[in-house]
């Protein structure tokens, strides 16, 4: 019997992690243990509670306003211990933030095995997304066990050296959980009020776009939804305060948006699937709402995700005002540029992931995921 202990602490780790507790739990061959750092706390439980997952270990890191600092040593002062109570055979952590790092780190220390679950996706550029795209490339290095989502994120860690017996394209684990979430039924106060107009979906948080990237997005979205009379936009706002700040000092008084707190994953999912175009900087909802043929603004200046923009949902628009402003409003108004990116795909799984992840945890080895042509 293996002992896997799983170990996330974010919003998005916790969404495509879940999904991998419940395949393990069903496996004869595997125990799973799972460790939260709470490096979110509301935004975790939300998702722990969906998914009816009570964590065996809670490191409770979370302070307001935390700088990196704060994660890096909140997390690794108090994961020694479980880890050293524990003992377990292998250690999976999920992408790219500061909990994963931190995590592989430690298990680094104490010589545990890692496997990183959505492992090789690469901007290759240690400043953006920030600090993500070191934390992934120096989970790279430590990780004995690679869950590649796709053949590109594969063919990165191969060309960076990683042996290839040691990674495996899984597909990604959002995409099973997608299985579950999305109905035809879903109802929702905030759909009424948008009712015939087009709904236009928001998320913003990336910590390189905080201070004046994010003030320009505010302010591009705010001039289109002002012109147009067909469309109304909803934004689940991030916890952190600095975006808060941001978004009441850009958005306050605009009738046609509604910012709201955080939803569930499953208001999330089912807002971006009646979406009729999303702009975020998130990396997650890059990897969602291709499957729904919901084009995606991304409002940053380099992306990780490189399949969606193949596939022609994606569009990178970085964070200048007038460009975020001319291509929204392109959309809005061109129902061809509109029709080109709203084709659905799925660049990021096929459903089956942590089918995948489970099998070669107690097998050794898997049906790889291969994408239709
Ligand atoms: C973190 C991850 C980022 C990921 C994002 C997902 C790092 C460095 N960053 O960024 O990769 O994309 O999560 O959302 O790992 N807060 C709350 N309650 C919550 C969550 C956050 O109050 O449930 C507030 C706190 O004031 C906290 C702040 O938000 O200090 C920022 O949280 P933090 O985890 O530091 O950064 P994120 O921007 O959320
Ligand atoms: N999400 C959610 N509620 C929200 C906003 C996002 O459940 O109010 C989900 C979304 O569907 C996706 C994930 O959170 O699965 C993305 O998280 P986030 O954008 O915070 O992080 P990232 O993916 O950028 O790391």
């Amino acid at each position: 019997m293996k002992k896997i202990m799983l170990v996330f602490g974010t919003r998005p780790e916790a969404i495509k992690m879940c999904p991998l507790v419940d395949e393990i739990r069903k496996r004869p061959g595997l125990t799973p243990v799972v460790c939260v750092t709470g490096q979110h706390r509301q935004m975790l439980d939300q998702v722990l509670d969906i998914f009816h997952i009570v964590p065996d270990h809670d490191l409770s890191i979370m302070k307001q306003g935390q700088t990196l600092f704060d994660i890096t040593t909140g997390i690794l002062e108090k994961i020694r211990a479980v880890l050293e109570q524990e003992k377990p055979d292998i250690v999976l952590v999920h992408g790219d933030t500061s909990t994963t790092f931190v995590t592989a780190l430690a298990c680094f220390y104490l010589q545990i095995p890692v496997g990183h679950v959505e492992a090789g996706l690469r901007t290759y550029d240690i400043y953006s997304p920030f600090p993500e795209e070191f934390n992934r490339e120096a989970v790279s290095i430590i990780s004995a066990y690679n869950f590649a989502p796709t053949e590109l994120s594969r063919q990165n860690l191969v060309r960076e050296g990683k042996k290839p017996e040691t990674i495996w394209v899984t597909g990604n684990t959002v995409i099973d959980a997608m299985k579950h979430t999305v109905s035809d039924s879903f109802q929702h106060p905030e759909l009424d009020w948008v009712g015939k107009d087009k709904l236009i979906f928001i998320t913003a948080h990336r910590r390189e776009n905080q201070g004046e990237p994010m003030h320009r997005m505010f302010r591009a979205i705010r001039r289109v939804l002002e012109e147009r009379d067909d469309c109304k936009a909803i934004y689940p706002i991030h916890m952190n305060p600095v975006v808060r700040k941001a978004a009441e000092e850009e958005l306050a008084g605009c009738d046609k948006i509604h910012i709201i707190e955080p939803v569930d994953v499953v208001e999330c999912h089912n807002f971006e699937a009646r979406c009729h175009l999303c702009l975020t900087d998130s990396g997650g909802i890059q990897e969602e709402c291709p499957s729904y043929g919901k084009p995606v603004l991304v409002m940053r200046d380099t992306t990780e995700r490189p399949e969606g923009i193949d596939a022609g949902t994606l569009r990178l628009v970085g964070t200048d005002e007038q460009t975020i402003y001319l291509t929204f409003k392109e959309l809005m108004e061109d129902e061809n540029a509109y029709r080109a990116m709203s084709q659905a795909c799925n660049p990021y799984g096929d459903g089956f992931a942590c089918r995948r992840i489970a099998d070669i945890l107690e097998t050794g080895t898997c049906d790889p995921w291969i994408p239709k042509k």
